[in-house]
């Protein structure tokens, strides 16, 4: 079964084709193109994403990322006939235009290029078409999810609702395909299975959520606990943008952390030793903040002084990162824009010492909850499952104690958003012909996973 797979829900534009066979107990999988489109660069100056840019951006980028993922794919899209076709089916072409300026009535940018780009391309051979309709930013997910109808229609595809969430767990049953595999971070030593095996423990981080989800097979989910408050990927972004690090923070707290020292600071580790399974976050982030202001103001790290335009030699200087700078941190610059100084090392070892607290409340509730649930497998996928230092700590959590579980890392290249992991899940909704009613189905910014 081939299926096509849109994944829009924040600020990356995705499309994956996979071919996938077998049972859902033995399923073989394919990716055929996986194209992912950042809008990093254009949400990094506000500091996070912003709603209404994703939703423009997800409009203006679909109709090529898709060309480029089908051909990539190998189908032949262009459709040499459809000149003269077009004259015959006049009335039809009509009837097909009407039809799609309802379907994309909220979207007319992206209506306009799909009839100019897309209404003319041959149908590819693909069974399915699935997209992402929750969690996430609603207008973003809206188009992604008008484009998907629009082409269902076009096409005559059956359409696959997909929750974002099991996306992220399903990229854990690709850990066999694509071309980059786990080469860096290979199966665990214990894994000898090829795919995650049922019951199954999954940790999910990413910029907007932090469960443990039990699976005690496919699609049935059972959240075990969740954060309070921030996620575990947003409070890296916040407390980056504390330092003056750019959007998004996972990345540039990872890289300071790897020479920083992660002793050097004791951050408090919320509810690590709580009787549930929940996780909170904020009071984490807030003690950073109270560490910066109460060792920075006014002292030779972050100066006035030194506010001339160039940074003073062993220190590093950040303009304009931090939109929102509580507690007196941020001193502006001439032109009012805010400039920061902190040491290199400085800044290494709060980011180590960030990051190690983050690390071992993830860990220590993934034991507890691998201890309470005997499962055959662990997942752990979403954004933040990029961290390596999360992922040598839950390697080496299962070696250590929990050697008969086998563990599943989200493959590297498919941690943070992307469709071939919604195209994995899309596969068991399409063998149980869990299919969407075109008019019915409709972005959920707060859907849930049980
Ligand atoms: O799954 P994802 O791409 O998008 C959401 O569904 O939210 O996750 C994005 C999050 C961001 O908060 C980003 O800072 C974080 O993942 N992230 C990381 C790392 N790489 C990305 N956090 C910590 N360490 C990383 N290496
Ligand atoms: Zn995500």
């Amino acid at each position: 079964m081939k299926i096509l797979a849109i994944e829009t829900s924040c600020d990356e534009t995705a499309i994956a084709v996979l071919e996938i066979k077998g049972p859902a107990r033995d399923p073989k999988f394919e990716v055929l193109s996986n194209v992912v489109l950042s809008q990093i660069k254009l949400h990094k100056p506000f500091g996070g994403v912003v709603p209404n840019l994703a939703k423009r951006e997800h409009q203006k980028n679909l109709p090529f990322i898709l060309k480029k993922a089908l051909r990539e794919a190998g189908f032949s899209i262009s459709n040499p006939q459809f000149t003269i076709s077009k004259q015959i089916t006049n009335f039809k072409l009509k009837t097909t235009n009407n039809k799609l300026q309802t379907i994309l009535k909220r979207e007319p940018e992206l209506l306009k290029k799909f009839k100019k780009e897309i209404v003319n391309l041959s149908a590819p051979d693909i069974d399915a078409i699935a997209v992402t309709y929750g969690p996430g930013l609603e207008p973003a997910l809206w188009v992604g999810i008008n484009f998907a109808r629009a082409l269902s229609y076009l096409w005559k595809k059956p359409l696959i609702p997909v929750n974002h969430l099991e996306g992220h767990i399903y990229a854990s049953f690709l850990q066999k395909t694509g071309v980059i595999s786990n080469f860096q971070f290979p199966i665990s030593k214990q894994t000898k299975i090829s795919y995650p095996h049922f019951p199954l423990l999954a940790l999910i981080v990413s910029g907007g959520h932090t469960e443990l989800v039990l699976m005690k097979k496919h699609l049935n989910y059972k959240i075990l606990g969740e954060t309070r408050d921030d996620a575990a990927g947003e409070v890296f972004d916040k407390v980056a943008r504390m330092l003056g690090l750019p959007y998004p923070g996972g990345p540039e707290i990872s890289r300071l952390a790897f020479d920083g020292s992660s002793t050097s600071i004791r951050f408090p580790r919320p509810m690590i030793n709580s009787k549930d399974f929940d996780f909170s976050f904020s009071g984490l982030k807030t003690s950073v903040l109270y560490y910066l202001r109460d060792n920075f103001k006014n002292n030779e790290i972050l100066s006035n002084k030194n506010l001339s335009g160039r940074a003073p030699s062993g220190t590093r200087m950040r303009v304009g990162a931090p939109r929102v700078f509580e507690g007196g941190l941020s001193a502006s610059g001439p032109e009012g824009v805010r400039t920061e100084f902190f040491s290199e090392k400085i800044l290494q070892n709060i980011a180590a010492s960030f990051e190690q607290a983050v690390i071992d409340v993830l860990v220590k509730k993934t034991g507890k909850a691998l201890e309470k649930y005997k499962v055959k497998s662990l997942i752990v996928g979403g954004g933040v499952a990029a961290n390596k230092k999360l992922r040598t700590s839950i390697e080496k959590l299962i070696s250590e104690k929990f050697s008969k579980v086998s563990l599943f890392l989200s493959p590297l290249w498919l941690t943070g958003d992307n469709a071939s992991m919604i195209a994995a899940a899309a596969y068991f909704r399409a063998l149980k012909k869990k299919f969407a009613n075109p008019k019915k189905i409709k972005a959920e910014g707060n859907l849930r996973l049980d």
